[in-house]
C-alpha cells in the first residue's frame, strides 16, 4: 500500500496515501488553489464506524478530507499496548477508499525526527486527574502529535471523537492557547447495539469479558439517571463503583465534572460522568452527558 517515493498514489481499494509531510503540503495546497476547505481526522488506525462517523461528518464540512493514521509512540507508557496496538492499514485504507480523499500515514521518523527535542505540556483542570492520573504523560505524547499534524496538514476542522472526552478538551484548549488556526469538532460516540463504545481495543476483549463489557455504559447510565433525579453523586458513585468491582471490572475512575472544563462540577452547570476500567487485559473508558 506504501509508495517508496513517499508521493500520494492511488490504487482502486485506497485513497492516495501521503507517507511525508512534503507530499501532505503539496496536496493540501493544491485543494486551497481552487477555493476548497479541509478536514483532518487524526487516528491511530484499527477504524472502525466512530472513526468513518468523524469522516462523513468531515466530508459534510468540508470539500476534502484527509485521514492520517499514525500510532503515536509518545502517548503510550512503559508497559502500555504500543507493541500489540492493532495495526490493520490496508483494511483501514479499504475502508476510507469511498470516503477520504488523502491518508496521510508517516513513519515515526516524520514525525520525530532525529535530534527533536520540542514536547507540548498540557496542564490546568482539562488535563489533571482522570486519564492523566493513570496514564501520567499520555495527554504529553497526544497534544505533541496533533500540534504536529494540525500545522502539518493546516486544515480548516479537525475532528475528534467524543468517546475521549478528556482527550477532545485537552486538544480545544491546546488549540486556544496556541493560536492554532482550525476549528475543532467532537463526534458522537458510536455504540454497539448494547451500549458499549466502539473502540480499537475492543478487540482485545476474549469472549466472556466482551459479553460483561456493556455493564460499564449501564452503570453510567444508572448513575446519570440518579444524579438527574437530585440523588447525591457521591453515593450513586460510589454504589455503582462497587457494583462493577462485584461484576470484575477493576475501575480507575468513575467521576462527575463540569463538562466544559472538567473542573468540579456544579449542579447549574452541564456535567460530564467519565469512567476509565479494566477488564481482564482491556482498558476501556467511557463517558456520558448527565
Ligand atoms: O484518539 C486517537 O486515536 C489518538 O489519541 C490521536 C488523537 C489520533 C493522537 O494520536
Amino acid at each position: 500500500m506504501s509508495d517508496p517515493t513517499g508521493s500520494p498514489r492511488e490504487t482502486a481499494a485506497s485513497p492516495p496515501v501521503a507517507q511525508d509531510v512534503a507530499a501532505l503540503r503539496l496536496a493540501v495546497a493544491q485543494w486551497r488553489a481552487a477555493g476548497e476547505r479541509v478536514a483532518l481526522v487524526p487516528t491511530m488506525g484499527a477504524l472502525h464506524e466512530g472513526h468513518l462517523s468523524l469522516v462523513r461528518r468531515g466530508r459534510a464540512e468540508a470539500d476534502r478530507v484527509v485521514v492520517s493514521i499514525f500510532v503515536n509512540p509518545t502517548q503510550f507508557g512503559p508497559g502500555e499496548d504500543l507493541a500489540r496496538y492493532p495495526r490493520t492499514f490496508d483494511a483501514d485504507c479499504a475502508a476510507l477508499a469511498p470516503l477520504a480523499d488523502l491518508v496521510f500515514a508517516p513513519q515515526a521518523q516524520e514525525m520525530y525526527p532525529p535530534g527533536g527535542s520540542t514536547m507540548i505540556n498540557p496542564e490546568g483542570p482539562a488535563t489533571a486527574g482522570l486519564e492523566d492520573a493513570f496514564r501520567p504523560g499520555h495527554f504529553r505524547g497526544v497534544a505533541t502529535v496533533v500540534a504536529k499534524l494540525l500545522l502539518q496538514c493546516g486544515p480548516d476542522i479537525a475532528l475528534f471523537g467524543e468517546k475521549d472526552y478528556q482527550q477532545l478538551k485537552v486538544i480545544m484548549r491546546m488549540v486556544a492557547d496556541l493560536f492554532i488556526p482550525v476549528r475543532i469538532l467532537g463526534g458522537e460516540t458510536v455504540r454497539e447495539a448494547d451500549g458499549l463504545a466502539l473502540s480499537s481495543r475492543n478487540r482485545y476483549l476474549g469472549h466472556e469479558e466482551r459479553a460483561r463489557a456493556p455493564l460499564l455504559h449501564a452503570a453510567m447510565q444508572r448513575c446519570a439517571t440518579a444524579i438527574r433525579a437530585g440523588e447525591d453523586a457521591t453515593s450513586v458513585i460510589a454504589s455503582e463503583r462497587e457494583s462493577l468491582t462485584h461484576a470484575g471490572f477493576a475501575v480507575d475512575y468513575l467521576a462527575l465534572r463540569d463538562a466544559d472544563s472538567l473542573g468540579d462540577p456544579a449542579p447549574a452547570r452541564p456535567r460530564r460522568l467519565l469512567a476509565a476500567a479494566r477488564l481482564g487485559e482491556t482498558r476501556l473508558i467511557d463517558n456520558i452527558a448527565v
